[in-house]
């Protein structure tokens, strides 16, 4: 018999930087939009405003620096040894500018999840929007997609798309993008894990 999955899963977020994403995916959970418990927060980057995000709403973080570590491979071991402390599910991306290594993939095999303020396959790797700012292009939005060993690449699961308006400078455009990607990110999720259905073996009394 197939049943739907209504547990809370458990996830960790990745992020390099400021963190309003891990903050939207916090914030969707305290309102119940959101059915998960983020475990635990890791993070690359030793100054990254996430980091005093993640303190204040007290999840534990697990911060490292890639290099004090001879290769990925090493630092990935750790960071999958940490992940199955707090038996986390699904790695969330979120803002974690580093590429994903076969070490994580294999691990978490289709449960590693990325947003990207552009329409993939446009505008992949840094500065997004700047790129599509820059192309001059009339359309923009919003991807979240699954993680393969690619730059932004992999199967994407859901995206929003943005008209840039003619008076929109870079920094309205970054604004009105990253509005997009706190509801679409959280909700996105949510539909995704709704969409999972265990497998429950009928017991013979
Ligand atoms: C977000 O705009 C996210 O889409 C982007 O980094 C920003 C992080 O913002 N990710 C990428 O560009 C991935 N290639 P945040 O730290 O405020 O969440």
């Amino acid at each position: 018999m197939l049943q739907g999955d209504n547990r809370m899963k458990k996830i960790a977020v990745f992020a390099s930087g400021s963190g309003s994403n891990y903050q939207a995916i916090i914030d969707a959970i305290k309102t119940g939009k959101l059915k998960a418990s983020v475990e635990l927060l890791v993070c690359d980057q030793p100054k990254a405003y996430v980091l005093d995000r993640a303190k204040s709403e007290q999840t534990p973080t697990f911060q490292f620096e890639p290099k004090t570590y001879g290769s990925k491979e090493e630092f990935e071991k750790e960071i999958v040894s940490e992940l199955r402390k707090y038996d986390v599910e699904f790695l969330i991306l979120a803002g974690y500018m580093r590429l994903i290594g076969p070490t994580l993939l294999k691990e978490f095999s289709n449960r590693i999840i990325n947003i990207h303020p552009s329409l993939l396959p446009s505008f992949p790797g840094k500065n997004a929007i700047g790129q599509a700012f820059q192309a001059g292009v009339k359309v923009t939005g919003v991807t979240v997609h699954f993680v393969d060993e690619g730059m932004d690449t992999g199967p994407i699961i859901a995206q929003q798309a943005l008209v840039i308006d003619q008076d929109d400078t870079e920094e309205t455009l970054a604004e009105k993008i990253h509005e997009i990607e706190h509801e679409l990110y959280p909700e996105t999720i949510q539909s995704l894990f709704e969409q999972l259905f265990v497998k429950k073996e009928e017991v013979t009394p």
